[in-house]
């Protein structure tokens, strides 16, 4: 959702801002906009266009040249539409304090009315806008731009991230959060606030943690955290991990394809270190925690619930604990029964996913301890869970989630060996050959990444297409609905996955001459792989043209037969899922979609 920087320090303020907004576009935007401190008492400096950062950019004159700080913001439309007027910052009425914002306000409708008696004039639709004036109105009072954000928090309702300047304080910015993120970067001199670190990574990686309900503000050299009391308080210090090169697109044509070919290497990282020499699992995370678990429940949201479910079938086969997987944005609205004894894990790539946080301190509330698997350090989710399996899928910058799907996936087939280990529900034998088959999978992944040109070509004769369906079972139905998923998303074509045993009970109706049919098969030694052989017959014989994802066990008479190493079956999907993502690719390409950045969509959902 909105992108937040804010720059103070030595360098030009501008092109340091502007930077950061490109670095932040991946998370999904439809207008951008900044503000720039002069000298003291001067004028801010502000611009801001509807539409991507290159309209933004031809609004600039030179007069922005100089400034030493500054914010700046891509905006993802809530209240109001995405035109100029709406744009962030907001300024107010005085033209004296800009302000950005990431979140809802919700009691912007009752603040709206009260300035409005005090005879400010309001020039969007935004809830933001609200902030902007009552900020300035206790600025104008104490002069004191961080003392006048935690009057106005503490009057705010809903999340926000918050940044502020004043052209009374030019090098000084303020920020403040809540329920939304906002991490800081300290540099030599000059110092950022983000709404992620990769608006920064490429000048610093040392990060300040900033907790909830809390005030920053930041000069070049000097950072201050404050409660909304005003009582200095002590932010989480971090090290970034990532390389600043990762979040780059590196010669591909999109960070989407960059990221699918990554993947080897990601599983790799997920891996590292979680298998001692004579096959013991590790998993310090979750013995952290010392925990009796006699459930576990899953919450998540989109491709992070298809790992969930996923992840469901290793855990119960393997550690014979009962496992639920539910959509976060369900469960933290329900009154569930949970005990002492239930593992709650909630799977984020961002970290920041507002239902998914919600639902982890529902489950707190509850009683429930709560591990994440999150692949962004400092961020929301991983700050509050018990404890945290970090993911290492390194940077995910297109909205489209792949690496850090099967990163997760694999981190969750960790954590079921593990528990399987302490339950002793698998023999040390049995155990030595699931690491080896999951040792085996970056290299499985790469194989398929070598022969994906015949993919790639066949899936463009498909790009007229109306509707694509999926079909799975066991593992290969999360698969599925991840393949459907993928494909919406991207392509923006109609897209479903189903069991294969529901087809009959129902979706078989869709079904017309010519549908395509994805099917994954299991590997021929499955109880299920007769199933499926008959649910491919089912749809050829009313016309379908089905695509099979399949090993070489299972011989196949049809045209299109996509091949994936073999290994064991329920590690399966973490294979068939690639040809999947390279299928939704190659067909947002094919019709022109924009790949990275899909059309409504953002990369970290921090609003409900
Ligand atoms: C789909 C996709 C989304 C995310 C979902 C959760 O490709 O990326 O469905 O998986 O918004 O995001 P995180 O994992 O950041 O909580």
């Amino acid at each position: 959702m909105c992108g937040i920087i804010g720059y103070t320090g030595a360098s030009p303020a501008l092109s340091m801002v502007i930077d950061s907004l490109r670095k932040l576009e991946y998370r999904g935007y439809d207008s951008a906009g900044i503000a720039l401190t002069g000298k003291a008492g001067e004028k801010l400096i502000v611009a801001k266009r509807a539409g991507k950062l290159s309209n933004l950019e031809s609004a600039l004159t030179s007069d922005h040249a100089d400034s030493l700080s500054g914010i700046g913001h891509t905006r993802w439309a809530t209240h109001g539409g995405p035109t100029d007027e709406n744009a962030h910052p907001h300024i107010s009425s005085d033209g004296k304090v800009a302000v950005i914002h990431n979140g809802i306000i919700e009691n912007y409708i009752e603040l709206k009315a009260e300035l409005e008696k005090r005879g400010h004039k309001f020039s969007s639709q935004t809830d933001t806008e609200s902030v902007a004036h009552l900020l300035s109105d206790e600025f104008n009072l104490s002069k004191d731009l961080a003392d006048a954000m935690r009057k106005v928090c503490k009057r705010l309702r809903g999340s926000f991230t918050l940044l502020a300047i004043s052209s009374d304080s030019p090098e000084v910015i303020v920020g403040a959060r809540r329920n939304s993120p906002l991490v800081v970067g300290l540099g030599r001199g000059e110092n950022f606030l983000a709404s992620d670190v990769s608006a920064f990574i490429a000048h610093t990686k040392s990060a300040l943690e900033l907790g909830q309900d809390q005030v920053v503000q930041v000069s070049p050299d000097v950072v201050l955290v404050t409660d909304l009391d005003g009582k200095q308080v002590s932010a989480k210090p971090f090290e970034i991990t990532w390389d600043a090169k990762a979040a780059e697109r590196g010669g591909y044509t999109h960070f989407m394809l960059k990221e699918i070919f990554e993947q080897p290497k990601a599983i790799s990282e997920t891996l590292l270190g979680r298998f001692s020499n004579d096959s013991k699992v590790i998993c310090s995370e979750l013995a952290s925690l010392n925990l009796d678990i006699d459930r576990i429940l899953i919450l998540a949201c989109g491709t992070a619930y298809h790992a969930g479910l996923i992840g469901k079938y290793a855990i119960e086969q393997w550690s014979k604990i009962a496992v639920d997987v539910e959509l976060a944005s369900e469960f933290r609205y329900r009154k569930p029964f949970l005990t002492a004894k239930t593992l709650v894990i909630t799977i984020s790539q961002s970290g920041e996913t507002m239902d998914t946080l919600m639902a982890a301190r529902h489950a707190k509330e509850l009683g429930a301890a709560t591990l994440s698997i999150c692949n962004t350090m400092g961020s929301s989710i991983a700050r509050e869970s018990d404890a945290v399996f970090y993911s290492h899928a390194g940077p995910e910058i297109a909205v489209a989630s792949t690496k850090a799907l099967l990163t997760q996936i694999v981190a969750l087939k960790v954590i079921a060996l593990y528990l399987a280990q302490n339950n002793k529900s698998l023999s040390s034998a049995q155990i030595a050959k699931i690491i080896a088959e999951l040792l085996a999978l970056p290299n499985k992944v790469e194989e398929i990444l070598e022969t994906v040109e015949p993919l790639r070509a066949m899936t463009r004769g498909f790009k007229d297409a109306t509707s694509v369906l999926f079909l799975g079972r066991n593992v290969g139905y999360p698969a599925a609905l991840e393949g459907a998923l993928k494909l919406k998303e991207l392509a923006y074509m109609h897209a479903e996955g189903f069991a294969g045993g529901e087809l009959k009970h129902g979706p078989i109706a869709l079904i017309e001459e010519g549908t395509p049919v994805i099917a994954i098969l299991p590997p021929a030694s499955s109880a299920i792989s007769e199933k499926m052989l008959s649910n491919i017959q089912e749809v050829r014989a009313r016309g379908a043209n089905v695509i099979a994802i399949a090993d070489a066990s299972t011989p196949l008479d049809l045209k299109h037969v996509i091949r994936i190493p073999s290994c064991d079956e329920l590690l399966q999907s973490i294979l068939a899922i690639v040809p999947l993502q390279v299928f939704a690719y190659e067909m947002a390409v094919a019709r022109g979609n924009d790949v990275d950045q899909p059309r409504n969509l953002a990369k970290s959902v921090t609003v409900e």
